[in-house]
């Protein structure tokens, strides 16, 4: 085991992580490429670090692929990307499957391709015993989508009295149920902004953000994240100290 192995061994490992996976334009523009060959390394390097999660012992990693806002984009680079992950279904499902990945999805289904549509769910109904990494793919994903698409379905399923809405009956209706909030968010490429990803869940996340481009943030730079969250103090809103107070007081 190298030494920076050990470190990350000894470190606290993010149970959940939530990545905004951006800079894939600008990779692919610094070498004067299209566009698409920036995402199709961004795709390359999901992998990879998926991987790493896996041998880190991360359970739950979300990655922010495809958001509402990205319908502004010029057509051909939407089709790209819905064939994106159309094919990674068709290349590494299998293999994914048998690393032990669970796929979910996160996201409004309605008004993605049809034949995109099945593949999504057939990936997530084929994997979804699986438990050595939950991989959550945010595609066509808006928190605020997320968010009004949850209230409705609560006033069509419950319809609560107005003291029946809680922060739990809420949770229960996001696209997330069920899935741990995040621990650690990482953003890529320099940007400092939430970007309507997962606003209602990170509300106690640490983030952490990068300069490095999507494509070139490797394991090692996701060690060097996880070694930070390792030295940050998490306090939920309270004060740790006096906390600590409490739970030695007896
Ligand atoms: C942001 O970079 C990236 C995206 C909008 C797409 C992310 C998609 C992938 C990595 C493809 C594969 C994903 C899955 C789940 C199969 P940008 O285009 O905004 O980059 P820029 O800000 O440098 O222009």
């Amino acid at each position: 085991m190298s030494e920076k192995e050990s470190k990350t061994k000894n470190r606290k490992i993010p149970q959940h992580i939530a990545i905004i996976m951006d800079g894939n334009g600008r990779w692919a523009k610094a070498r004067h490429l299209p566009r698409m060959a920036g995402h199709r390394a961004g795709t390359e390097n999901l992998r990879r670090i998926i991987r790493a999660c896996t041998e880190f012992g991360v359970k739950y990693l979300t990655v922010y692929a495809f958001s509402t806002e990205n319908w502004k984009r010029p057509k051909d680079e939407i089709d790209g990307l819905m064939q994106i992950l159309s094919d990674v279904i068709d290349r590494e499902l299998v293999k994914l499957h048998e690393e032990g990945v669970q796929m979910r999805h996160i996201g409004q289904m309605e008004g993605l391709p049809p034949a995109l549509q099945e593949k999504i769910k057939s990936a997530v109904e084929k994997t979804r015993n699986n438990d050595r990494l939950i991989l959550i793919i945010a595609w066509n994903y808006g928190s605020r989508n997320e968010i009004v698409h949850a209230f409705q379905k609560i006033l069509l399923k419950e319809a609560p009295n107005p003291e029946e809405i809680t922060e739990e009956l809420v949770s229960k209706y996001l696209f997330t149920e069920g899935i741990p909030d995040p621990d650690l968010v990482i953003r890529t490429s320099g940007e400092m902004r939430t970007s309507n990803f997962l606003l209602w869940q990170s509300v106690y996340s640490e983030w952490y953000f990068t300069p490095i481009l999507w494509p070139d943030f490797d394991r090692e730079a996701l060690q060097k994240a996880i070694i930070a969250y390792g030295k940050r103090e998490r306090r939920f809103g309270g004060r740790f100290k006096q906390q600590k107070k409490e739970i030695y007081a007896d």
